[in-house]
């Protein structure tokens, strides 16, 4: 099922009060400064990034799980990882990231659906997930395509703005990945 397609996204179509997802992402994209020259450089390294979509997902999830705060959500109820869990986690993410650069159209939704699932109204039995954790693990992605980039050998300015237009990119995702809280938790105590 497509991320677009889930009940999630759905259930996010019309909730919010002002502006909905899709301007906010507009927004996003013009305060962050993602412009075109920028979704062209990472058309231009998307394959590299994607290639090592599993690494970095395997990256994230093995940080996650060395820290007791954010590897609860991935244990069973005997405090042992649940690996069939980080497995299908493995497997979203890499949905998500070779998705990442498709702004438009129902986009907005499908990422706020992302943000959703960390929510209390995500569907699975994860206990809802702190917002500031997104917000670290977006930070922590930054840096890891920043070094999948560089060890493919990209240099010098391309590196430079293929780095800059990725972290642009994540951070629009961030925005609506935290909407997506704000949505659903109200103003209580999600950060
Ligand atoms: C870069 C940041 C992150 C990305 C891109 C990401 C991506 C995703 C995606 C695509 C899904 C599936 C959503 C769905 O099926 O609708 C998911 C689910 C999940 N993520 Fe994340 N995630 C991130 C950070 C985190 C963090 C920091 C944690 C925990 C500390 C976490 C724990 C989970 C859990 C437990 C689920 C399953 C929720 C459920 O059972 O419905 N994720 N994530």
């Amino acid at each position: 099922m497509s991320a677009t397609d889930r009940p999630a996204a759905a259930a996010l179509r019309g909730r919010r009060r002002g502006p909905g997802f899709p301007e906010r992402l507009e927004l996003a994209r013009a305060v962050v400064g993602y412009d075109e020259e920028d979704a062209w450089n990472v058309r231009l390294t998307r394959d590299v990034v994607l290639a090592h979509a599993d690494e970095l997902a395997r990256a994230l999830y093995r940080h996650l799980l060395a820290f007791p705060e954010t590897a609860a959500p991935f244990l069973t109820a005997a405090g042992t990882v649940d690996r069939a869990h980080v497995e299908r986690r493995v497997e979203s993410f890499a949905a998500w990231l070779a998705d990442a650069d498709h702004l438009a159209g129902d986009a907005a939704l499908r990422i706020a659906s992302v943000g959703r699932a960390h929510t209390r109204h995500g569907a699975g039995h994860a206990a809802r997930i702190r917002a500031r954790f997104l917000l670290m693990a977006v930070g922590f992605l930054q840096s890891a395509v920043a070094g999948v980039l560089a060890a493919d050998g990209t240099a010098g300015d391309d590196l430079v703005a293929s780095i800059r237009a990725w972290d642009k990119l994540f951070m629009v995702h961030l925005d609506l990945f935290l909407a997506a809280f704000e949505s659903a938790e109200g103003t209580g105590h999600w950060y």
